[in-house]
């Protein structure tokens, strides 16, 4: 019998958002410094970006650091911070050759300067690309976006009455993202960590206690598989 391709999956979600979690741990198993597992982790994006591309999931989010992450060693935090200026030197042109829009979700402005205009120079570079958008969230935090957005309006001076859930929609970082319809959380913690507070409100969850260094292409395929198998009701 011929093997079931991920085309075949259905539905699939058209957004899909992952907690790429369990680096350390990662490393950790294999006497391995933390460095290491972030750069195994950071390597995997390809792959798995790669994977959803093929499925046919048009909207893919990464939390790739949280606003608490800044409470790590400063050695680490440099070398979380070095490891997108090389993923983004490196990995732009290969994305925009494959049709990806890249967007950045959260606060630009703690970023080194230099990282901020390769992040703006890459997000410029795709901004037409429609193959798939795949947003990074770093510098990330669900909270910290919905206080944002809050204070948006209110210097904007929007009066109360026109608040309603497609208006504040607008004023988060995912403002003309569909809302994420599967939320994977790698390395087996069940939590969202401040990720996408606001959006995540119907989304179907997938947990796995697999690292996210070792989420691979079949893993990828049992996340699609397990969301095509679920009822989702909205409330009605
Ligand atoms: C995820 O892996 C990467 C970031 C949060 C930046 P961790 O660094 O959290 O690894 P674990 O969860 O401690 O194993
Ligand atoms: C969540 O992972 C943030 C990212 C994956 C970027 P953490 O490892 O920071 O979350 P906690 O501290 O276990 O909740
Ligand atoms: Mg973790």
């Amino acid at each position: 019998m011929a093997k079931v391709e991920e085309t075949q999956i259905s539905p699939l979600p058209t957004h899909v958002a992952i907690i790429m979690d369990g680096n350390v741990r990662w490393a950790e198993a294999r006497h391995l410094s933390r460095l290491k597992g972030h750069r195994a982790g950071t390597e995997n994006i390809r792959r798995v970006v790669e994977a959803f591309g093929k499925s046919g999931v048009k909207y893919l989010t990464l939390y790739a650091f949280s606003t608490e992450n800044w409470q790590r060693p400063k050695s680490e935090v440099r070398e979380l911070l070095q490891i997108l200026a090389s993923v983004i030197g490196r990995e732009t042109r290969e994305m925009h050759k494959r049709g990806i829009k890249l967007r950045h979700l959260g606060r630009l402005d703690r970023l080194p300067p230099r990282l901020q205009e390769e992040v703006l120079k890459s997000i410029e570079l795709t901004k037409n690309n429609s193959r798939m958008t795949l947003s990074v969230a770093f510098d990330y935090g669900g909270r910290a976006e919905i206080m944002e957005a809050t204070r948006q309006m209110l210097r904007d001076k929007v009066s109360p009455e026109a608040v309603d859930e497609t208006l504040f929609s607008q004023y988060l970082y995912t403002s003309g993202l569909p809302d994420p319809d599967l939320i994977i959380r790698t390395a087996g913690e069940m939590r969202l960590s401040n990720f996408l507070l606001w959006q995540s409100a119907y989304s179907e969850y997938y947990f796995t206690p697999v690292f996210w260094p070792d989420f691979d292409t079949e893993e990828v395929r049992k996340a699609l598989l397990a969301y095509s198998q679920r009822a989702r009701n909205f409330g009605a």
